[in-house]
């Protein structure tokens, strides 16, 4: 069996503060609304929550540009008003762990400030500077939010590289005292009692010297920063990580997850080694990116289901023993999979979760997922608040590469801001989110997709979301659940989503994935034995060699004689 570690037995809510709950009317979440909305987390059955980035920012990309990582950003509070909600956490037996951004800074942090004020200012080398060439930037990597990655600085006269925002940035990690203002930060968070990191974009702190130009596909107006060979995974990255960790995560007792643009299996396995030496486990984007061309990702295509099972299932079986995998389908990145992957409805919700907490890893579930949150329908661009959409849209039509009203129906479909909405508290105004006007448009469909009344329903699919947890948590299952291993079974079927949880007590796991009834013959890898059901969301079924399946049923059993 797998190590033991609590970190394993754990289930991760993510909440995105500006869009969960406003204590104050002026539109947008903050701290004290999580506090008050600490009960309903707890009773979801989660233990940990993930806060996104919570710090001093001028939010250019909504607070992943921190211009001081010691103090809370205005809108959302101070830090009394953090130190109250760690402390009712922890009461409750939720941890906190926080978002850690620094592969960049904001460009209005005093460390970028001073960096930027002359050639020999002390701070100089801690972002990374470049001479042009011929009167044009460095080399030709993009942003991942539109333009060039290199922004022109008149004072001093040379670029510096931003793979975000020209807000955003890059330090340079292979400046000693980057390495030690940065260990230092996470070391006085630790010292408050938080419970660990999610590190943004943690696999580009590393940039290759030679910083060549990546390769230019049609309908590209740039090469990409994330293309193999850029900045992911570059050349002292597991060094640096490796450095944290001695100097700082292995002194506490932390869950520590990575996000890894462009990670592979044979890199995953270092970065989440289970000898501990880096993280906890890492977010790699593979699955999320199955409909995306490398050109952009703007694009309605749906991904084929077995397309998205194989993958699901080379994450299964690659890290098994070695690393530990994370497993989500939803964040503040990614648009509503209910959506995406399913057709909207609540029985989709449920049969996707079960899905994804079924597997083996440590399953993350992003603020009103658990209520079946579905995209919004946004309209004209002047709707969307993320700088990615609005300046991708702006780029792409401008270019003539895309026609505005098909481009528009792509980023309806996979913007960031479908995840953004505020969350559905109940059907009074604004879904109970403030009193006052949100900041971002709220999803005409509150007055019935709500928390609320799904409380009130023992069929909705937060009721759902409790049951499936619980049975990863507290259920006489639950080491089955955590450890067992993975199997996939018939990875062609188009429909159905069958896998196996070999182990002492094996378990099975059956989703259609289609809104249509259909009849699945039972595959020979499944043990026989008398199976006991844990969990539907259709008619109970018995385990027989044929299953007539409902549109969207899912259903777990373990088999135990
Ligand atoms: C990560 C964050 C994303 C942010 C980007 C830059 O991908 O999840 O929201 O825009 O990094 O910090
Ligand atoms: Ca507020």
């Amino acid at each position: 069996m797998e190590k033991r570690a609590w970190w394993k037995e754990s289930v991760v809510y993510q909440i995105y503060p500006r869009s969960f709950c406003d204590s104050n009317g002026d539109g947008i979440g903050d701290l004290p609304g999580i506090l008050s909305k600490l009960d309903y987390v707890r009773d979801l059955g989660v233990n940990v929550i993930w806060l996104s980035p919570v710090y001093r920012s001028p939010n250019d990309d909504n607070g992943y540009d921190i211009s001081d990582y010691r103090a809370i950003m205005d809108e959302f509070g101070t830090m009394e008003d953090f130190d109250a909600l760690l402390a009712a956490a922890h009461e409750r037996g939720l941890r906190i762990v926080m978002d850690l951004v620094v592969n960049h800074t904001s460009d209005e942090h005093p460390w970028f400030i001073e960096s930027r004020a002359s050639r020999s200012s002390e701070k100089r080398d801690w972002y990374i500077w470049r001479e042009g060439k011929d009167g044009r930037p460095p080399n030709n990597w993009g942003s991942a939010f539109s333009g060039s990655a290199w922004e022109w600085d008149e004072t001093t006269r040379m670029y510096y590289l931003h793979c975000f925002s020209k807000k955003q940035p890059d330090l340079n990690w292979d400046e000693p005292a980057v390495r030690d203002a940065v260990f230092d930060m996470m070391t006085w968070w630790c010292e408050k009692g938080i419970d660990g990191f999610r590190m943004d974009v943690i696999s580009m702190i590393s940039k290759r010297a030679d910083m060549p130009d990546a390769p230019l596909e049609p309908g590209m107006l740039y090469g990409s920063v994330m293309a193999p060979g850029g900045v992911c995974n570059g050349p002292h990255v597991h060094e640096y990580l490796r450095e944290m960790n001695r100097r700082v995560l292995s002194r506490y007792d932390l869950l520590t997850v990575g996000e890894t643009a462009g990670v592979t299996l044979e890199e995953a396995r270092r970065y989440a080694n289970a000898d501990g030496t880096e993280l906890s486990m890492v977010f790699q984007f593979e699955h999320v990116g199955l409909d995306a061309s490398p050109a952009d990702k703007w694009s309605t295509a749906r991904v084929p289901l077995p397309a998205l099972k194989k993958n699901l299932a080379k994450w299964q079986t690659g890290l098994e023993g070695q690393a530990w995998n994370s497993l989500f389908f939803c964040n503040h990145d990614q648009p509503r999979v209910v959506s995406r992957w399913g057709d909207g409805s609540p029985q989709a919700a449920k049969c996707l979760a079960t899905a994804l907490h079924m597997m083996q890893g440590t399953p993350y579930v992003y603020q009103g997922e658990e209520l079946g949150m579905t995209n919004c329908p946004f309209g004209p661009i002047g709707n969307y608040r993320d700088l990615e959409a609005i300046n991708a849209y702006r780029e792409l039509t401008e270019a003539g590469l895309r026609e505005p009203e098909e481009l528009l129906e792509a980023i309806a479909f996979k913007a960031r801001d479908n995840a953004r909405t505020p969350m559905q508290w109940d059907d009074s105004p604004n879904a109970g989110f403030t009193s006052g006007t949100p900041w971002i448009m709220v999803n005409p469909n509150y007055p019935t997709l709500n928390a609320a009344a799904q409380e009130a329903d023992p069929d909705s699919v937060l009721q759902y979301f409790r049951r499936l947890i619980r049975l990863r948590r507290e259920s006489r299952w639950k080491d089955a659940v955590v450890y067992n291993r993975f199997t996939l079974l018939d990875p062609e079927d188009e429909h159905i989503f069958a896998y196996l949880r070999p182990g002492e007590t094996p378990l099975l796991v059956v989703c259609n994935m289609t809104p249509e009834a259909r009849l699945y013959r039972l595959p020979p890898e499944v043990p026989a034995g008398r199976a006991e059901l844990l969990l539907s969301n259709g008619a109970p079924l018995s385990l027989g060699p044929e299953l007539a399946l409902a549109p969207w049923q899912a259903a777990v059993w373990a088999v135990v004689s």
